[in-house]
């Protein structure tokens, strides 16, 4: 048994997220902390909402909240969205609770203690009509790197290019739309990433095991030469700058790319917090449950630890924030294996929060359960390319995929069952060839599934799990058991009590993918001890079921999309390319 410490991308609370931020990240994460448990691993698998910065800020303006009561209503909607997508969090927590504070001031006190801070006078724009300083979204204007008109002042959306505010050609205020804008000096904490980037190098250069598209993007960034970065802001909502520690930059903030991957940090605290009311943050405790998982002076030394995020996020997880931790001086866990993905486009198109083009969470929950997304998403996942969601693959996915084979495998195996044999395991009838290949076949897919899960490579996995399923559809159409009831009750008896086992190898495999079917074919047989079974290659064998053992008949797990229903979903989100541009 080993210990893996799980997060996953914070999702930014400004509004329900879509498909793409799913696959992108907490999905994924849940996949793969779902499968590590199943393989008797101690996972703790933890998430927040990202609730600082201009776009918390914006976001509540346009919903005519204030900043902490649109955080605070935004999370529990977030929380119970991924709930229903069965996102199996150990914690869900959020950045802006006190856990955060502690360790963001933390942090910042170790970095100034180590030398790894300056106080700098640096140029802000600051509007007139608004009265106030407008850092990083509260401008948009021309990106000067490709042109694209509505680029925001801390990255362009367009082109990707990170900018700062004074960069952007032709300023606007994002609150009032004002143009009468001027540059202002003020004070801010710059972290001296420049002075960090021999050492980051060192540690990225140990990573051999990454991800290409993982290197290739940290590379980038410390070839071009990794710069000093301010991380402090002249906003009202934040986790306020301790003034004691300093005074200089009292009555800021901190940036919010400063305290949100040390979010991950507050949510295993917050999670440490809700086990045992009362305790308190005690960071140099060598047996304090927080440090077990992150200090590997404190026990964390044998946590393997695994971040998923989209290909923008790479930078501050392969960069930033291992300066932040690197650069305090203390012995925090840094991340081992970092999953990345590309984008899902709608098709070809961007999913786009603001403009609400695309499917979102809500709207995907509103037309089916979790699991049909889940399957559609992971087998379809943006891995080595951007992949494009469309409602054509969308209904292949179901209609043949779940309802043509994993569904119709079980839905005939248990009809057979008990139509011929009173729902009762078959006993009796010798296995032949036949079997002996079935049991051949199902091992090494069984075993691909289980390298590729190792790996995580989702689409592969997916591709294995699809094998294993139309494994049992081939088995009942070469044995043909509503046949052979007919002459050789014997036979048909063996034939279907290899198909119960094919069931439960594939519940126990699929459980990852699409948990909430997986345990809806548990109860088919109820009187199995189903957690005793790990999943790794030995989950191959067909002899976990005793004969005589009732099975029950179970709902259809799966229903079509019907023809109808897609033209409605086209026509409601707008299938057509040439739309949703
Ligand atoms: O890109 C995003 O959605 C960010 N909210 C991710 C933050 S990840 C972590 F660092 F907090
Ligand atoms: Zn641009």
């Amino acid at each position: 048994m080993s210990r893996h410490l799980i997060t996953s991308a914070l999702p930014y609370i400004n509004g329900v997220k879509h498909l793409g931020n799913l696959v992108g990240s907490m999905l994924p994460a849940d996949v793969y902390s779902r499968f590590l448990r199943a393989q008797g691993h101690e996972v703790l698998f933890v998430c927040a909402t990202d609730e600082h910065g201009t776009p918390a800020e914006l976001a509540a303006r346009d919903a005519g909240q204030g900043v902490a009561e649109f955080c605070a209503e935004q999370h529990e909607v977030q929380k119970a969205l991924g709930e229903r997508f069965g996102l199996s969090w150990d914690w869900f927590g959020r950045t802006s609770r006190p856990q955060n504070h502690i360790y963001t001031n933390h942090m910042a006190r170790r970095l100034r203690d180590e030398g790894y801070l300056d106080i700098r006078s640096t140029e802000q724009i600051y509007s007139a009509q608004d009265g106030r300083f407008l850092p990083d979204r509260y401008v948009v204007g021309t990106c000067p790197n490709c042109g694209y008109e509505r680029a925001r002042g801390d990255q362009c959306e367009n082109c990707g290019k990170q900018l700062d505010p004074t960069d952007l050609i032709e300023p606007r205020s994002a609150i009032s739309g004002s143009t009468d804008l001027e540059v202002r000096e003020s004070s801010h904490i710059f972290l001296r990433q420049s002075a960090l980037a021999d050492r980051i190098r060192a540690w990225v250069d140990t990573k051999d095991d990454w991800p290409s598209l993982t290197r290739a993007i940290a590379y980038k960034w410390l070839d071009e030469g990794l710069e000093d970065r301010g991380i402090t802001r002249d906003l009202d909502w934040g986790i306020p700058v301790d003034p004691v520690d300093f005074p200089e930059a009292a009555g800021k903030v901190w940036y919010v790319w400063f305290d949100a991957p040390i979010g991950y940090l507050g949510a295993v605290q917050e999670w440490v917090d809700a086990g045992s009311p009362g305790s308190s943050v005690d960071i140099d405790d060598p047996d304090s449950a927080f440090n077990r998982w992150w200090r590997t002076d404190h026990g964390a030394d044998d946590v393997h630890y695994t971040q998923f995020m989209g290909k923008d996020n790479v930078p501050f997880h392969t960069l930033s924030f291992p300066a932040t931790l690197i650069g305090s001086g203390e012995d925090w866990k840094l991340v081992d294996t970092l999953k990345s993905f590309n984008w899902l486009t709608y098709y070809g198109g961007k999913f786009s929060t603001s403009e609400h083009r695309g499917v979102f969470m809500s709207d995907a929950l509103e037309l089916l359960p979790a699991d049909y997304w889940r399957w559609y998403l992971l087998s379809n996942a943006p891995e080595s390319d951007d992949s494009s969601f469309t409602w054509e693959l969308f209904s292949t996915a179901v209609n043949k995929e779940l309802v043509g084979t994993l569904g119709n495998f079980v839905n005939r195996t248990l009809t057979q069952v008990t139509r011929h044999f009173d729902g009762v395991i078959p006993q009796g009838g010798e296995p032949d060839q036949i079997e002996a290949d079935l049991q051949v076949q199902i091992s090494e897919r069984l075993a691909f599934f289980v390298e590729k899960m190792e790996h995580l490579e989702y689409r592969k996995a997916a591709t294995a799990l699809r094998s294993i399923w139309s494994t049992g559809n081939v088995y009942l159409e070469t044995r043909e058991p509503w046949k052979t009831v007919k002459e050789d009750k014997e036979r048909t008896a063996c034939t279907l009590r290899h198909a119960l086992e094919l069931l439960v190898i594939s519940s126990i495999a699929s459980e990852p993918f699409i948990p909430t079917a997986a345990r809806a074919m548990r109860e088919v047989v109820p009187s199995l001890d189903w957690d005793s079974f790990a999943l790794d290659k030995s989950l191959a064998h067909m002899s976990k079921l005793t004969p005589g053992d009732r099975i029950e008949s179970i709902p259809l797990l799966f229903n079509k999309v019907a023809p109808e229903q897609l033209d409605e979903w086209k026509t409601r989100f707008g299938g057509n390319p040439a739309e949703t541009q």
